[in-house]
């Protein structure tokens, strides 16, 4: 098993080479606000795209959608989302610093003793009977308990009165719930069938934390799938299934890194009739990646009931009409990035050196190979070579900068995972060589540059 390295040596690694930046840095930043850099872009898109390429090209039974981040205010009424989600917040009254009640006990006992079941008096009693103290300024001179809700509020018009009030999406799911029947309908679907969805949710956190684990805004990757009771059950295990090999074989995560967390029903969503989520070994301990969950009928049949819709199914095969099951596995693409780095991220001692390198599958590295000449006299045709690889669509970069190994250790820090060496064989006319070294392995072979070409051509290499 690899050595385990602490959050601070990874984002310091992940900030200096071009991965992250703080939000808004040269204004002092916003607290817990991330900016992914070209690097952080490109393995997000990579992510992303080998996501929808999993659970939507290559299934017959998925369609995307693109829903709106505002919506009609009814749609989070009906979800429950106005009255439900909300987490129990205390203040400080001498340092004004504000917590989510259940983290600041769960942390100060080190045991997750509270969950969504308890109700303001337990917490407050055992935050008495503990003596816990602000963990900011070390007082014992808290407010009163009172709920806070997650969502974003922001006004439509020039107006900020309350007919106007609208909120930024917390989960990308409630896009689908209210386009079912629009779905349904315009592309002849019939159950089973899913709707895929990516883009950005948003939410208040009380706490964010962990540089980008939890923040207030985050992209979501959520298939929604129409089933009904009879096959929920075997949905369910088989999307889990899905996700679990999407992360260790797709990823290329490892496997010693998750494990799976079922939730009892006292500590499940108001939506929710069963959740499993992933858990991935991250630097502050073991914490949810992504989850699955069977929310049965509740969203089509809310949105029923407050729209004054119908929006069952009608099964015209047993002519009866039903609210279908929604079996819905939901990944954080944010976690996802991070946890593939951490998983990557290893110092090597070799000889009397050592290396950072980033053992990124190279479906998702952010650059497949990079071009590296060995002297400034050779940059003209390497940059030819270069321009080629990244005509064939393949992701690559060019280095020209220092020594060679400098230029390696360079290249192994940010996961590249092939550079090719143009050498002086490489104009020679009756060789026409290039030497291609692997990041992990850091092992070399000399190919033809012809053959090498040919093989991008027409070889299924992930681009
Ligand atoms: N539609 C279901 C839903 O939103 P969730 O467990 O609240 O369920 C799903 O969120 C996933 O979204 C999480 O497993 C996580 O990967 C990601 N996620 C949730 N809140 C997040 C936050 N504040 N920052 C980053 N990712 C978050």
């Amino acid at each position: 098993m690899k050595k385990k390295y602490s959050q601070d040596e990874i984002v310091n690694h992940l900030k200096a080479t071009g991965y992250f930046f703080q939000n808004s840095e040269i204004y002092g930043g916003l607290s817990n606000s991330w900016d992914f850099g070209p690097l952080g872009s490109l393995i997000k898109k990579n992510i992303r795209d080998l996501w929808w390429e999993y659970f939507v090209t290559k299934r017959t039974n998925i369609v995307p959608l693109d829903s709106s981040i505002i919506c009609n205010p009814s749609v989070w009424k009906a979800s429950g989302h106005l009255d439900n989600f909300s987490d129990p917040l205390i203040d400080c009254k001498k340092c004004k610093n504000r917590f989510r009640v259940d983290k600041l006990i769960n942390d100060f006992l080190n045991d997750s003793i509270v969950n969504e079941n308890n109700t303001f008096d337990d917490m407050k009693k055992i935050i008495a009977e503990n003596k816990i103290n602000c963990p900011n300024c070390n007082n014992n001179d808290w407010t009163e308990i009172r709920n806070f809700n997650l969502m974003f509020e922001t006004y439509i018009g020039t107006t900020e009165g309350k007919k106007s009030t609208v909120y930024l999406r917390p989960e990308t799911a409630q896009g689908i719930f209210v386009n079912f029947k629009n779905i349904q309908r315009t592309m002849r679907k019939k159950i089973p069938f899913g709707v895929a969805q990516i883009g950005k949710s948003f939410r208040n956190e009380i706490t964010p934390s962990n540089f980008i684990y939890r923040s207030r805004e985050f992209e979501q990757m959520e298939l929604e799938y129409f089933t009904n009771l009879e096959n929920e059950d075997k949905d369910f295990d088989s999307l889990l299934q899905d996700m679990e090999n999407f992360i260790i074989k797709e990823l290329g995560i490892s496997k010693d890194k998750i494990k799976q967390n079922e939730y009892s029903k006292d500590e499940i969503a108001h939506y929710s009739k069963k959740t499993v989520d992933l858990f991935f070994d991250f630097p502050h301990g073991w914490s949810e990646l992504c989850g699955i969950s069977n929310r049965g009928n509740f969203d089509l049949k809310n949105h029923s009931e407050h729209s004054k819709k119908d929006l069952e199914y009608f099964d015209e095969l047993n002519n009866k009409k039903y609210f279908p099951s929604v079996i819905e596995p939901s990944m954080g693409l944010d976690r996802l990035v991070y946890a593939a780095l951490i998983d990557a991220y290893e110092v090597q001692e070799i000889e009397d050196d050592s290396r950072i390198f980033l053992s990124l599958d190279k479906k998702i590295a952010p650059y497949r190979f990079c071009v590296l000449p060995l002297t400034n006299k050779l940059k003209n045709e390497a940059k030819e070579l270069y321009e080629k690889i990244v005509s064939y669509g393949y992701s690559c970069s060019y280095d020209e900068a220092g020594s060679i190994g400098k230029r390696y250790r360079r290249q192994d820090a940010i996961g590249t995972y092939e550079c090719i060496t143009f050498d002086f064989d490489s104009i020679e006319n009756d060789k026409k060589t290039i030497t291609i070294r692997n990041r992990d392995t850091m092992n070399q072979e000399t190919i033809k540059i012809d053959k090498f070409l040919e093989e991008l051509r027409i070889k299924d290499v992930h681009r």
